[in-house]
């Protein structure tokens, strides 16, 4: 089985937080682990262009996104680590695609629909403060995933419809110019609920109810202190139940731990006994990696080089499919094309192709050989020649694929695989093969 494509990115819009740990780090590194799966991961700082105007802030997320995965274990070795910007393909396909996206499907975005009916609620022009950037966005994310031809992506999910739109766009494009593109599929994450933040709201950055990934433990301390309770006093019940504190605990703590805590809680345990229960458990996870990040941070250098690492890695993929897209839509050499007079008489290139003769049992056979001349494909014998070249026919015109009811007809010699035939059947038809 070939290995299956994850591809995930991370915008880089601020300092990354216990939700993001939980809901997108680690289950990222963890993924990364599993036999027979590739991982693509960046940091998507063209992204962040759209809602943040100060530079500084986007370089130092950057540097703090990219030590917190390291920090938490992600080896750049076993997966492909890189930051979106180094990858110049990325902006070049964006403008591919954009030319196959219709405005239509733009319009309907969640994001962009979002702002819209907040300015006409507020009686302003639809589109004020919408920069393009904000509307294109979903193509934007439609180029990383499909540039590296992701089978899955796995994103929260206020991102489902973008990967939804990617598929659509895939779609077209392939229409358009041929299967070029593989058609991702989301993966969310049942089991990592969204974290709650200090005041019981999906922890975010935009509430101001974030608590740090890899803060100092003092100032740990303090926020968790800070997370919203109700007034129940010592030894009176506690409810697990819409509990803050007791979801984010549930985050870290394996199923007995999480238990034993629900028991405390309906014995009665302080409030501040709960928190520094909390305090001690987050603690326990996060201090080994706080040291490693401390190192990471305090040498950018060092960051930089993986990252630049990453994407030369990315780019042997981006660079060569990038030239292929081109040349599909039709940014070609003009030196490959010869003057039109010389052109006729110039000799075709190799191809493969499809032989047809009779054999002495009076049937009507075909095969496809290869510019060698080796056999690729071997048809059963018709008793008509126009069956066969109905189905030589069939097989041309689907391009790269054998359809099941066309095997019966068509056997493969051993030491042929599958794609040295798709490969065939697709420079049938195909001049840029
Ligand atoms: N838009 C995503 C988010 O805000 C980040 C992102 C950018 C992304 N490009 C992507 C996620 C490609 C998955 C695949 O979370």
């Amino acid at each position: 089985m070939t290995a299956q494509r994850f591809l995930t990115g991370i915008t880089t819009s601020g300092e990354p937080h216990l939700g993001n740990y939980v809901g997108a780090i680690r289950p990222a590194i963890a993924a990364s682990l599993v036999p027979n799966v590739e991982s693509f991961y960046f940091l998507a700082d063209y992204h962040s262009l759209i809602k943040i105007d100060d530079p500084a802030r986007i370089q130092r997320s950057t540097l703090e996104i990219a030590a917190s995965f390291l920090a938490a274990g992600l080896d750049p070795q076993r997966v492909t680590f890189y930051r979106q910007s180094d990858i110049p393909e990325i902006g070049e396909l964006t403008w591919l695609l954009t030319c196959v996206t219709s405005k239509g499907l733009l319009n309907r975005a969640h994001a962009y629909k979002a702002a819209v009916d907040k300015n006409n609620a507020a009686g302003m022009d639809p589109d004020a403060d919408v920069n393009a950037g904000l509307f294109m966005y979903p193509v934007l994310m439609t180029a990383d995933i499909l540039m590296f031809n992701a089978h899955k992506v796995p994103v929260g999910r206020d991102q489902v419809q973008h990967v939804e739109m990617a598929r659509d766009i895939a779609q077209r494009f392939n229409h358009l110019y041929g299967e070029h593109f593989t058609l991702p599929q989301v993966v969310i994450e049942e089991s990592v609920a969204t974290l709650p933040g200090l005041d019981g709201r999906k922890m975010s950055k935009s509430y101001d109810n974030s608590i740090p990934l890899f803060a100092p433990r003092a100032q740990l301390q303090k926020l968790i202190a800070g997370i919203v309770t109700d007034s129940r006093a010592p030894g009176e019940p506690k409810q697990t139940e819409g509990s803050a504190l007791f979801q984010i605990y549930q985050a870290f703590a394996s199923a007995e731990e999480t238990a034993t805590l629900a028991r405390a809680y309906a014995d009665g345990i302080s409030w501040a006994d709960a928190k520094q229960l909390l305090l001690e458990r987050i603690d326990r996870e996060l201090a080994p990696m706080r040291e490693t990040y401390q190192a990471l941070i305090n040498d950018p250098a060092r960051i930089e080089s993986v990252l630049l690492e990453g994407a030369a890695k990315a780019r042997k993929l981006s660079a060569p499919f990038t030239a292929r897209l081109r040349h599909a839509v039709g940014l070609r050499n003009l030196s490959s094309l010869a003057p039109k007079a010389e052109a006729a008489k110039a000799a075709k290139p190799e191809r493969p192709s499809f032989k047809q003769y009779r054999e002495r049992d009076g049937k009507f056979y075909f095969k496809l050989v290869d510019v060698r001349g080796r056999v690729l494909l071997q048809s059963i014998g018709f008793d008509s020649p126009k069956e066969a070249a109905q189905t030589i026919a069939t097989l041309t015109e689907l391009g790269s694929s054998v359809r099941a009811d066309l095997a019966e007809k068509l056997t493969t010699p051993t030491g042929v695989d599958a794609a040295e035939v798709a490969h065939a059947l697709q420079a049938l038809t195909d001049p840029a093969l």
